[in-house]
């Protein structure tokens, strides 16, 4: 499963990108937002600091405008990934845009249907969001679960992207599922790597080691 990091924050995307297991990036309007920088110049930042898919999502919502917009935003860089929302306009402009070759993130995906969709549409990556789901008292994983199996019965290639993560049970359940991709926010991300139980055993054999009087090399 790739590791995509939910996120408009250089910083972080720095940091993880370093560990060599990040596979892409996404952001979104209220990210960009929150990072308190030019969508341009941070999307451009981003595309340099990754090989992988950068989502950038377009504001408009009549499909001319978004054209124009994706037309833009795909001039940033080779890998830059145009995020469209699940409407009708939103899927007109995928097909439009991955029929020129464009990489297509569908966003704001809520049912199995609309996966459909977004897949007979050329969608490049659907994205789920499981974690406003689960909020909106919905079972987020049983929907990754109905797009994984229709998707596999039609051979479909569009990418399952899960997001809207909030913990590591997403993650584990998203890679039981089969699921392409899983985009979360750096703190969940930097958050799989730690468990008490490694921590108290690198203690335990740190307090040993100090007790032989040694040292490597
Ligand atoms: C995905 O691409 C979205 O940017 C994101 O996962 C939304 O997550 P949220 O529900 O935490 O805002």
């Amino acid at each position: 499963m790739k590791f995509f990091a939910d996120t408009a924050e250089i910083e972080d995307i720095k940091e993880l990108a370093a560990t060599g297991l990040l596979d892409g990036v996404t952001t979104n309007p209220s990210l960009i937002a929150k990072s308190g920088r030019d969508f341009i110049e941070v999307t451009r930042e981003i595309c340099a600091l990754t090989d992988g898919p950068v989502s950038a999502e377009v504001v408009a919502l009549d499909h001319a405008t978004m054209m124009k917009e994706a037309e833009i935003l795909r001039k940033i860089a080779d890998n830059v990934c145009i995020k469209v929302p699940l409407t009708i306009d939103g899927l007109k402009t995928c097909k439009a845009l991955t029929g020129e070759g464009t990489m297509v993130n569908v966003t704001l995906c809520f049912s199995a249907n609309q996966a459909l969709l977004a897949a007979k549409a050329g969608a490049s990556f659907i994205s789920p969001f499981v974690g406003r789901h689960d909020d909106n008292g919905f079972d987020g994983m049983q929907l990754i679960s109905d797009i994984r199996l229709i998707y596999d019965n039609y051979d479909f290639g569009t990418e399952i992207l899960v997001a809207s993560v909030r913990h590591g049970i997403h993650v584990l359940e998203a890679a039981k599922i089969g699921a392409d991709v899983m985009t979360a926010p750096p703190a969940v991300i930097k958050g799989l790597f730690k468990h008490i139980l490694t921590d108290k055993g690198i203690e335990g054999f740190l307090a040993d080691w100090a007790k032989t009087g040694q040292a490597i090399g």
